[in-house]
C-alpha cells in the first residue's frame, strides 16, 4: 500500500570563484549529500535522486542572499515535487551565519521560484568543519520542506510541532546533550531527532508520526503519489 516517493534533487552551486571557501563544490561532495539524505530518510518512504548539478558564478548571490529574497539570476527546476537546493556563503546581510533555509510545502504557491532550500555550501558532508560537516543540515532543511517543523516549536504548550509520536521540547538543543527533559510531564526530549538543534553526528532519526506527516504533506501539497 505505501510506495516511496522517489524526489528528484536539482543542486545549484552558486560560487564567487572556482575555489572551496568561495562556494566552488564538487560533484563529488554534491553525490555524498544526496547519499546522507537516503541513510537519513530511510525508514521514512522517501527517497533522493540527483538529476542534475548546475553552477552559477554569481559574488553576490553567494555572499549575500537574504532569507526570502529573490535574486535576479534564480533558477529552478521542475513543480512542486522536485526539490533545488542552492549552495551559497551566507557571508554578509539578513543572510549572514545561517546553515540554511527551506520553504515550507503549504508555501509552494506563493513563489514557486523561491520553493527549495538555500544551504551553505560548507554543510555539505566532510567540506566544512564540525560539528555541521556530516550533511545532516541538509537534512534538517528537506525536514521544513516535507512539512516538518522544529520538535521544540510552540515550546511546552499547544500543538507543538503537529506530530502525535514527538514528546514536547521547551527549547532547541545544541551540541550533543545528554538526557534531556525540559516540560511538564516527565517525558524525555527526543534529542536525536532531526529537526532539533544538536551537532550532525548527534541527531541520527525521524519519528514515525513525522514520517507519515511527510508523506500527507507530499500528497497534499506536493502532488505526490505516496
Ligand atoms: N539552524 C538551522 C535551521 O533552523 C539548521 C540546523 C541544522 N543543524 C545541524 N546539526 N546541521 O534550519
Ligand atoms: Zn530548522
Ligand atoms: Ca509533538
Amino acid at each position: 500500500e505505501n510506495a516511496t516517493a522517489v524526489i528528484d534533487v536539482y543542486f545549484h552551486v552558486i560560487y564567487a570563484n572556482e575555489t572551496l571557501e568561495a562556494g566552488f563544490v564538487t560533484d563529488e561532495s554534491i553525490k555524498r549529500q544526496v547519499e546522507v539524505l537516503n541513510g537519513d530518510y530511510s525508514s521514512t518512504g522517501i527517497s533522493f535522486d540527483l538529476k542534475n548539478i548546475s553552477r552559477i558564478q554569481s559574488e553576490d548571490w553567494f555572499l549575500r542572499v537574504a532569507p526570502n529574497s529573490k535574486g535576479d539570476e534564480t533558477v529552478r527546476n521542475g513543480e512542486a515535487s522536485v526539490l533545488n537546493v542552492w549552495t551559497v556563503g551566507f557571508m554578509e546581510g539578513d543572510g549572514q551565519g545561517l546553515l540554511g533555509y527551506a520553504t515550507f510545502p503549504a508555501d509552494y504557491e506563493k513563489d514557486p521560484l523561491l520553493d527549495g532550500v538555500v544551504l551553505l555550501h560548507s554543510t555539505l558532508p566532510d567540506v566544512g568543519k564540525a560539528p555541521y560537516n556530516g550533511g545532516r543540515t541538509l537534512t534538517h532543511e528537506s525536514g521544513h520542506w516535507f512539512g516538518l517543523y522544529h520538535t521544540f516549536e510552540g515550546g511546552c504548550t499547544g500543538p507543538n510541532d503537529y506530530v502525535d509520536d514527538t514528546p514536547p521540547v521547551k527549547d532547541a538543543a545544541y551540541g550533543c546533550p545528554s538526557k534531556r527533559s525540559t516540560c511538564p510531564g516527565g517525558l524525555t526530549d527526543d534529542t536525536t531527532n532531526f529537526m532539533d538543534y544538536t551537532d550532525d553526528k548527534c541527531m541520527t532519526g525521524f519519528s514515525e508520526g513525522q514520517a507519515t506527516r511527510m508523506r500527507a504533506q507530499l500528497r497534499t501539497f506536493r502532488g505526490v503519489d505516496v
